[in-house]
């Protein structure tokens, strides 16, 4: 895997993780408020016309909180299983890339030892119907096939890091934000932004040595698990937690004008990186990945998300 990995450019997010490792239980001591951790129009069912109590909104905010934190620590420890595989399959150890691998297990695994904090502040009741009975089976299933190609794997990896980083960009912004919640994603997207950088660097390298197979699950698979990723941020027990009905809600937010404009920016970059690495051209993107980004065949956005 050593040739056509611009070395050059691995090396110094290497120098840059070595630089400033940071341990969250030391830099970020502090913790949440005990109110509304996220303000209306930042949650799922923004643009819903909801009528809730403040109670009602504080308790919703903080299980969608926990729902997202939940998500992002089961992400992370999928993209650390597939790049531990990766290492244990690579012959050649001394790569930069290696070097790199094993810099980002252990950042996701500080950060989700900071999102394990959050979430034993905010101690949510939702049940997750997604967890459980035939849909978690597949849920497992799933994830055990998906680490095993690279190519996909790297898709992936790059869905589940540029969504959150627009949720957390724009948690960042608002000033009725947490101010502890400011600070935790904050610290998370300076270290994502190294690894998404990461991603698209290998990108071009780990296609052009992908097998048919793995080409394949990019174009067909690697869409539906990141829409399914945006989708179950927010799993449908949350809303069950103020007295909404949890599958009803749920398909409202899939279906709101303003969550299809939010994940339509969120996947954007994601397929810019594959058009940038030569995966797809343009005038020849994939039909699912269209409706996945909400653009046309050559990549033009279709709405003004
Ligand atoms: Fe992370
Ligand atoms: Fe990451």
């Amino acid at each position: 895997m050593v040739t056509m990995i611009p070395a050059d450019r691995i090396e110094q997010l290497n120098a840059a993780s070595a630089r400033r490792p940071i341990d969250p239980d030391v830099m970020l001591p502090g913790g949440l408020g005990d109110g509304q951790v996220l303000p209306e129009e930042l949650l799922s069912v923004a643009g819903l016309d909801l009528e809730l109590t403040r109670d009602q909104w504080a308790r919703l905010s903080r299980e969608e909180l926990a729902s997202i934190t939940e998500a992002g620590i089961h992400f992370e420890a999928v993209l650390t299983a597939g790049f531990a595989l990766l290492i244990a399959r690579e012959r050649e150890l001394r790569a930069p890339f290696v070097t790199y691998l094993l810099h980002e297990i252990g950042e996701e695994s500080r950060h989700s030892r900071l999102f394990v904090r959050l979430l034993d502040e905010l101690a949510p009741e939702a049940q997750n119907p997604f967890a459980r009975g035939l849909l978690g089976f597949l849920a497992d299933r799933g994830v055990r096939a998906m680490v095993g190609f690279p190519a996909l794997l790297y898709v992936l990896v790059l869905g589940g890091e540029e969504i959150p980083d627009l949720l957390q960009k724009r948690a960042g912004e608002h000033p009725d934000t947490d101010p502890f919640l400011r600070e935790v994603n904050q610290y998370h997207r300076q270290e994502e932004a190294r690894h998404l950088s990461f991603a698209r660097t290998m990108l071009p390298a780990v296609w052009r040595r992908a097998s048919p197979i793995d080409r394949c699950a990019v174009r067909f698979v690697a869409p539906c698990v990141i829409r399914g990723m945006f989708d179950l941020l927010v799993h449908p027990g949350v809303y069950a937690t103020v007295g909404l009905p949890g599958w009803a809600t749920w398909w409202n937010v899939r279906r709101a004008p303003k969550r299809i404009e939010l994940r339509h920016r969120a996947t954007r970059p994601v397929l810019g990186a594959l058009l940038a690495a030569g995966v797809f051209r343009r005038g020849d993107v994939p039909r699912l990945w269209r409706g996945l980004c909400g653009v046309d065949a050559v990549g033009g956005a279709t709405d003004q998300a």
